[in-house]
């Protein structure tokens, strides 16, 4: 990762005029991608992702605001410069969109087909099937491949004009856990191997704390927070990006859980249920002796989980804490001054229910 911009999206406006309707799709977003980044873009249906990335490209011309990308002024280039600048911007889709009618092998050389020639071309095809892992199916035809293939086909497609960026938009969400992983696991190698700027588009935290060093959280039309992995899972300011986070976590989960019998917990006004986060190397259990060698205040763990992100450990507990009302404010005061974030969990009546 260098500090050196590849995509710089300024005060970007996409405004959508349909039968009288008028849809701000993006508001006013400014992004600034580094080359290396790989940079995640997460939000719901209908927040604009989409729109947004586009623009990157000019395939969605803004209607107010300025682009940038590998120094370029991509909304002032002429057709026949815009066509080479997007040589350089590969992308990939859900649905792979490839060519049934076509081989494997052909539809990776399609990019090139009038560049190089047949030999290069064969060439070029067999070592971008090669870095996918698909040597063995070029004379295939996709209707033959697993979805993870036909993406790794896509990815192939994408490489072939040698792009320094590539959008991957929702590419693993019609595919399984599994295969999602692979996928993205090609992603941050081609990353590493090819120096590949990524920008991942995902309604799934889960995906951006795979292989992500940043990423920026869209909430109808605007980007709500953005920042380094590490500190976006560790801080977060947004309750939806919280709520982003407790998905990948698997904190929801099991909250979901732990509500339900929350009436099983019966719980006194000397217990709280509260949840606690914490990054780096501390872990629980000296935590937990220590609050209750301090403040007589027991710990009963009920969900923990860690997370490496970027090589840094993010650990979660759901606990009961038991205790004297002061000790516990004391207690709660005690993990703040270590770093851990606390937050207070009551079940509502409809989570309960
Ligand atoms: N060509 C268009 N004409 C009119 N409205 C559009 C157009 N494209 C997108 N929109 C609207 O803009 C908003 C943002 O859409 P967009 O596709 O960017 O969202 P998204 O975040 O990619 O969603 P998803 O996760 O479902 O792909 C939506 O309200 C959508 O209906
Ligand atoms: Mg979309």
């Amino acid at each position: 990762m260098t500090n050196e911009a590849i995509i710089e999206l300024k005060n970007i406006d996409v405004t959508f005029h349909n039968k009288g309707q008028t849809v701000n799709a993006v508001k006013d977003v400014s992004l600034t991608v580094n080359r290396g980044d790989i940079y995640g873009v997460v939000g719901y249906s209908g927040a604009g992702k989409s729109t947004l990335v586009r623009v990157i490209n000019r395939l969605q011309p803004p209607t107010a605001g300025t682009v940038v990308v590998n120094g370029q002024d991509i909304l002032h280039l002429t057709p026949r410069k815009l066509r080479a600048a997007r040589t350089k911007i590969g992308m990939i889709f859900q649905h792979f969109n490839l060519m049934d009618a076509r081989t494997i092998a052909d539809n990776v050389g399609y990019p090139l087909r009038f560049r190089l020639s047949k030999k290069n071309r064969q060439e070029k095809v067999a070592h971008l099937l090669d870095l996918v892992g698909l040597s063995e199916k070029a004379n295939d035809y996709p209707a033959q491949l697993s979805g993870g293939q036909k993406q790794r086909v896509a990815i192939a497609r994408a490489l072939a004009n040698d792009p320094e960026i590539l959008i991957s938009d929702e590419a693993t969400s019609a595919l399984d856990p599994k295969t999602t992983s692979s996928i993205l696991e090609l992603l941050k190698r081609l990353n590493k191997e090819l120096g590949l700027t990524v920008v991942l588009i995902t309604h799934e935290m889960e995906a951006v704390k795979e292989i992500c060093n940043k990423v920026a959280v869209m909430e109808s039309g605007e980007i709500i927070e953005r920042g380094d992995l590490v500190s976006i899972f560790s801080q977060p300011k947004k309750p939806l990006t919280q709520d982003f986070i407790n998905t990948a976590t698997q904190i929801n989960q099991a909250l979901e859980k732990i509500y339900k019998q929350a009436s099983a917990l019966n719980l006194s006004d000397h217990q709280q249920l509260v949840q606690l986060q914490y990054v780096g190397a501390s872990t629980d259990a000296p935590l937990i002796t220590e609050l209750y060698k301090r403040y007589d205040v027991v710990s009963n763990i009920l969900y923990g989980n860690v997370e490496i992100l970027q090589d840094t450990p993010l650990g979660n507990l759901i606990v009961v804490m038991s205790g004297e009302p002061d000790k516990l404010q004391d207690a709660w005061q005690y993990c703040q001054d270590a770093g851990i974030k606390i937050t207070h969990l009551k079940p509502t009546d409809s989570e309960v229910a």
